[in-house]
């Protein structure tokens, strides 16, 4: 069996404990460190077996974990997955073993929904129309171009696909906005800051930078920089996550505007895992609770910022 050495071959282990396997993206942001850290600490405390795999961002890896917890009989099954197509037949054969799937964080395009049990995390294109927003409010009154370049997350995944079309969606409404140049940056540090060094080259005026990360926003202030430009004021930055280094930066005046997604979604997981187990009926969608910070707002709460 795989929750102990009692010989029990059935679901969950000999001691009664409920096992889940986590299949997590990989650890390429500081986001994706507190989520980890967030599902580990809350299994724990919720007297969880986790089985926790890492997929180093490769879609392939994640199938092979998914394809594990299965083979072991693990009495639950959550991921976050790292793009969002291509998961109908790994899903289906879960269902058919039996093993429930809660969808944590992203998304699948998966058209049969009865492929997993509910889905929990935040509502990504509502993040994008956030972001859009406030541009379009502070350049309010203002009729010349703003041109925009954009650094988006990990091609294929929800919340580069979903940040984007919000985005887009806000600020169609005045042809004033103008994305110039967009590439992803991998949600990493490295390549925001690689990417944003090839923008300053190519692009001639560059008013604002939309990162669908608080990493690849940081990266990017540090080829601003060193490109002799003052972010925050040569070039205005809006990012989303809110993690303790983007709120640091934005209290500094150096990112302008943070929209929040929340990584703290451990203890609703085990919470759902447990339901779901119990053959409880769970909600298809569990929507996490997000804000968004002014420089002024970062500093108010920079202190007590956990992660
Ligand atoms: O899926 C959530 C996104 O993944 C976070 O916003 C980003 O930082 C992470 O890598």
């Amino acid at each position: 069996g795989c929750g102990g050495d009692d010989g029990d071959s059935g679901s969950g282990g000999g001691d009664g404990k409920l096992v889940l396997g986590f299949s997590q993206v990989g650890a390429e942001s500081g986001w994706r460190t507190a989520n980890t850290k967030s599902i580990q600490e809350s299994a724990a405390s919720a007297g969880v077996e986790l089985k926790f795999s890492d997929a180093q961002g490769k879609q392939e890896n994640q199938i092979k974990a998914i394809r594990n917890f299965i083979t072991q009989r693990v009495d639950v099954i959550a991921f976050s997955p790292v793009v969002e197509s291509g998961w109908d037949t790994v899903l289906k054969e879960a269902k058919d073993a039996n093993i429930p799937v809660i969808l944590t964080d992203r998304a699948v395009d998966s058209q049969d929904t009865s492929l997993y049990k509910t889905f929990i995390g935040s509502d990504f294109v509502l993040e994008g129309k956030k972001a859009g927003e406030w541009l379009v409010k502070d350049y309010e009154g203002k009729t010349d171009p703003v041109n925009i370049v954009e650094l988006q997350g990990t091609p294929g995944a929800a919340p580069a696909n979903d940040r984007k079309a919000g985005f887009a969606d806000v600020i169609k409404a005045d042809p004033k906005f103008k994305v110039v140049a967009s590439q992803t940056g991998q949600f990493t540090r490295t390549d925001g800051k690689q990417v944003m060094e090839t923008f300053l080259k190519a692009q001639p005026k560059i008013d604002v930078l939309y990162a669908h990360n608080d990493d690849m926003g940081l990266g990017a202030i540090e080829a601003i920089e060193a490109a002799g430009k003052k972010p925050g004021t040569d070039i205005k930055i809006i990012t989303v996550d809110a993690v303790k280094d983007g709120m640091t930066a934005l209290s500094e005046g150096k990112i302008n505007y943070i929209v929040e997604c929340s990584p703290l979604l451990g203890p609703q997981l085990m919470d759902l895992a447990k339901k779901v187990k119990a053959g409880e009926t769970v909600p298809q969608r569990v929507l996490t609770e997000e804000t968004t910070f002014t420089p002024e707002q970062a500093k108010a709460v920079l202190a007590e910022r956990k992660y």
